[in-house]
């Protein structure tokens, strides 16, 4: 696959769980400049991942405290991006409320402020991001944003009913931004992953949901963060400037849309 990050710069948010760590360093053995990101709480995990992709490949990565509601930090992350490397080429969405969500409850048992902290995160977080990351993207001519739903969207998932709505939003804000953001040259799809097996989803998911999920697969096996990389690389790089607005799921052929 002729996709070499060499000379690219990628702002990528939530690198201090499973499955963002897991991009950051693949996006740095690739050859990318990274601005990694996560909430200032995570900074010591934060820190050593990226410490960790540091030795690994010919890309480098710098960590930047940054809750994606703030308008503020996600502005002082993009600017770290053109400051230090001069660039922006790609901005991936990975940051959302999964792990902390809790146990799984009837929507009926759900409040008001579950609904508003998930939407407030998993959706205006996301556009924050591509709010303060549209202008430097656009100014390079190729920009590429990944966001990231969920299959959950296809399957409704109970008990999650908020996190569920939420990611059906990111989805609609896909293809809203894809339209809008087209003409400056910039994609922007969704990776939709399944349930992976990381810590976000033992902390909310039995050990037998997780086996009856996979049990339910077209290719039947546990779901690894490194399953997501490829799809996630390939709409980050160079190679898919004609695919935008898209959601690419990725969950061993568990749902079919
Ligand atoms: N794990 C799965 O099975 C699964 C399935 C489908 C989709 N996803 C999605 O994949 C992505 C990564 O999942 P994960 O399992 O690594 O989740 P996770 O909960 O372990 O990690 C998400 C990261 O986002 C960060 N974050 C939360 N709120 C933030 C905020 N306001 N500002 C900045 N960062 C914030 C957290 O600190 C955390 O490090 C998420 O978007 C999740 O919804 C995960």
């Amino acid at each position: 696959m002729r996709n070499t990050y060499e000379g690219r710069s990628v702002l990528l948010t939530g690198v201090a769980g499973d499955i963002g760590r897991t991009y950051l360093h693949q996006f740095v053995k690739a050859g990318a400049q990274v601005v990694a990101t996560d909430l200032e709480n995570t900074t010591d995990t934060a820190e050593s991942a990226v410490a960790e992709a540091n030795t690994l490949g010919a890309g480098r990565a710098v960590f930047v405290p940054a809750d994606i509601t703030a308008a503020g930090d996600m502005a002082k992350a993009v600017r770290t991006a053109t400051d230090t490397f001069g660039r922006l080429d790609a901005l991936v969405n990975n940051a959302a409320i999964y792990h902390g969500l809790g146990p799984k409850r009837p929507l009926t048992e759900l409040t008001e402020q579950d609904w508003e902290r998930v939407l407030r995160v998993n959706v205006v977080g996301t556009w924050q991001a591509i709010r303060a990351a549209a202008p430097a993207l656009a100014d390079g001519g190729g920009g590429r944003i990944v966001n990231v739903a969920s299959v959950v969207t296809r399957n409704g998932a109970a008990g999650f009913a908020h996190y569920v709505a939420s990611k059906a939003a990111v989805e609609g804000l896909t293809r809203s931004a894809a339209r809008e953001l087209g003409a400056a040259g910039t994609t922007v799809n969704a990776v939709s992953p399944g349930l992976v097996d990381d810590t976000g989803s033992r902390a909310v998911n039995t050990d037998e949901y997780m086996e009856r999920v996979a049990a339910t697969r077209s290719i039947q096996r546990a779901m690894l963060p490194d399953d997501l990389v490829s799809a996630v690389m390939w709409l980050a790089g160079p190679d898919s400037g004609f695919v935008s607005g898209q959601t690419v799921i990725v969950d061993g052929g568990g749902v079919f849309a």
